[in-house]
């Protein structure tokens, strides 16, 4: 396989090739759950969206719908002004901001930026039929490339990390991701950001553990991507899926279990796996948090956590972060 040649594909193949070594070689296994959104990955994750169990699509929209001219009024904004979406993906709960932005006459951009060119381009033509008349310009790419780009511009920034997640990063990386984007943004520039709030335990799990089984296919579908995309043969019908969440830590874990003690053949790595009976694959963290954790994140990383925006229920929160002082 040529793993050195200098094109993007190639450059995510390997690290996707390393991660997965990486990952399969730990004491406790794990696989990074941003490979879950491969093509097939992207479709299941809508699907996860539209399930009832899945309480956090419908809050952020409900902000979303009914809370966007307190947002807007929130900013304050006086010119022209651009709203960059981080991982943008099908937009539908944008949408709701963009038209209240558009009602209340606002001059803005609309900048999604996804690494998925589908996602952005299934966007693109569902603003142009709904919203024909905003400015938007769509970005494939990384999204720390494209924060510089918006940092060295005039206009003020609206900066929005929807859908909560953040949540998927451990504290750590969670901090250094925000403490990037904070150094990225000018003085007046503000952050939305998504946080799916501590909330019942009962209401939690089983959005973590659907009834239909979508949420398994989606963790089962990283083993087909590697079976694809680094030529290995697990057997998809020896893994069963199991999530948890632990209220105290606010962490929802996922994983990937072993049925039968079994070896997996990765051709792309030359390596063979072994996997014991009952041996878990951790694949993704989901945490949630307290308000004053989320004003905590705020502070530790140089913003300044100005108001908090929540939906009937007080599920699921969209925080709007300034940069400290401002
Ligand atoms: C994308 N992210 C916020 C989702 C979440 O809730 O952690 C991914 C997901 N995993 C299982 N269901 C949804």
């Amino acid at each position: 396989m040529a793993m050195h040649r200098n094109s993007t594909s190639e450059v995510i193949l390997n690290s996707f090739a390393e991660d997965v070594n990486d990952g399969l070689s730990s004491a406790f296994k794990n696989l990074p759950s941003k490979y879950f959104y491969d093509d097939e990955g992207s479709r299941i994750f809508q699907q996860i969206m539209a399930l009832p169990e899945y309480y956090l699509t419908n809050c952020e929209f409900e902000i979303l719908k009914n809370r966007s001219s307190d947002i807007f009024k929130a900013l304050d904004f006086k010119v022209h002004f651009n709203v960059v979406e981080l991982g943008a993906g099908d937009g539908s709960k944008t949408l709701e901001l963009l038209k209240a932005l558009e009602g209340a006459k606002a001059n803005f951009t609309y900048l999604p930026v996804d690494i998925s060119s589908e996602a952005i381009s299934i966007l693109k033509e569902k603003l142009q039929q709904e919203l024909p008349t905003i400015s938007i310009n769509p970005m494939v790419g990384d999204y720390f490339e494209i924060l510089k780009e918006i940092g060295s511009e005039q206009s003020p920034s609206l900066v929005l990390f929807l859908g909560s997640n953040i949540g998927n990063y451990p504290h750590s990386e969670a901090v250094e991701l925000l403490q990037l984007v904070q150094q990225e943004l000018k003085a007046n520039d503000k952050l939305l950001i998504g946080f799916d709030l501590k909330k019942n335990p009962a209401i939690i799990a089983p959005a973590y553990n659907d009834a239909s089984g979508i949420t398994k296919a989606f963790n089962i579908n990283l083993l087909t991507r590697i079976n694809r995309e680094l030529k290995a043969d697990f057997d998809l019908d020896k893994f069963d899926f199991y999530s948890h969440y632990n209220p105290e830590s606010g962490a929802v874990k996922s994983y990937l279990i072993s049925l039968a003690k079994q070896e997996v053949d990765i051709g792309a790595l030359n390596k063979k796996y072994q996997f014991e009976a009952n041996e878990l694959i951790y694949t993704e963290l989901s945490k949630k948090y307290s308000l004053s954790e989320i004003e905590e994140m705020a502070t530790n990383t140089g913003f300044v956590c100005s108001k908090h925006f929540l939906d009937s229920k007080n599920y699921f929160s969209d925080s709007l972060f300034c940069k400290e002082g401002k």
